[in-house]
């Protein structure tokens, strides 16, 4: 049986402590992961489901620190010009918890954009031919997208899904060298996080589910 939302061990490798604790690690120590570490996670990365089993995703590891830096002035331009203005509208407006979770949410959104590069590792996750099916491509990526996270995260590892490059998507696969038939979907920072491990927030399933008609919560 699944777990309830009950105490987490953060420690605990079970898939559903490790899928419960899973949070974007925003704050990385610069400190190397080694490489074995680097290949479990793209094995897992590679055991996802894909469309037809065609397995169109390409991996690019990039732990050169001239490329990190050369792409992360374009993450930050889209925090700076896209996401940035969105989420100052999002703000609460009135003090309370939910200022304060925003506030805090957004330092650890704006480090990350200022320490993009100094993650020791990412791992760029492309398609194939993403040019000719583009909006079916990502459907076959982030399924291993996931699959890495879950991994990195069961092995001590932060990181964070990322994609807000995509407003740049040319400009960046440009700098990391990819061919012109592979698209860049997500870029994942990896790494020693500096903060602890903590629980996902989320709507209890009462709020997201409904059981044979849509009038009909999920009762848990
Ligand atoms: C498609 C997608 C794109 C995302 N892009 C970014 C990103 O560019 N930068 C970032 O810091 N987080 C990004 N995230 C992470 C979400 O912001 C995060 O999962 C969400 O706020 C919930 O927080 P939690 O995972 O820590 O619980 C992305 C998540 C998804 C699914």
């Amino acid at each position: 049986m699944p777990k309830k939302n009950t105490a987490i061990d953060l420690n605990s490798t079970d898939i559903f402590d490790i899928q419960k604790t899973m949070r974007a690690m925003r704050r990385l120590k610069p400190d190397p992961v080694p490489y074995q570490l680097i290949e479990q996670i793209l094995e897992a990365g590679v055991s996802a489901p894909n469309g037809g089993n065609a397995q169109t995703w390409r991996f690019l590891v990039v732990t050169d620190p001239e490329i990190k830096a050369a792409v992360q002035p374009y993450y930050k331009r889209a925090y700076d010009e896209v996401q940035k203005p969105r989420h100052d509208e999002q703000k609460p407006k009135t003090p309370g918890k939910a200022l304060d979770q925003h506030i805090r949410n957004e330092a650890a959104i704006e480090y990350l954009t200022n320490h993009f590069h100094e993650a020791p590792v990412w791992i760029v996750a492309c398609a194939k031919g993403a040019n000719s099916v583009s909006s079916l491509s990502g459907a076959s990526v982030y399924p291993a997208v996931q699959n890495m996270l879950l991994a990195a995260r069961a092995l001590g590892l932060g990181a964070t899904f990322t994609a807000r490059h995509i407003a740049f998507r040319s400009e960046v696969d440009t700098l990391l060298g990819l061919p012109e038939d592979v698209s860049s979907f997500a870029i994942l920072p990896i790494g020693y996080p500096i903060g602890k491990f903590g629980p996902t927030r989320r709507a209890p399933l009462s709020e997201v589910v409904r059981i044979n008609k849509w009038d009909n919560p999920w009762p848990g």
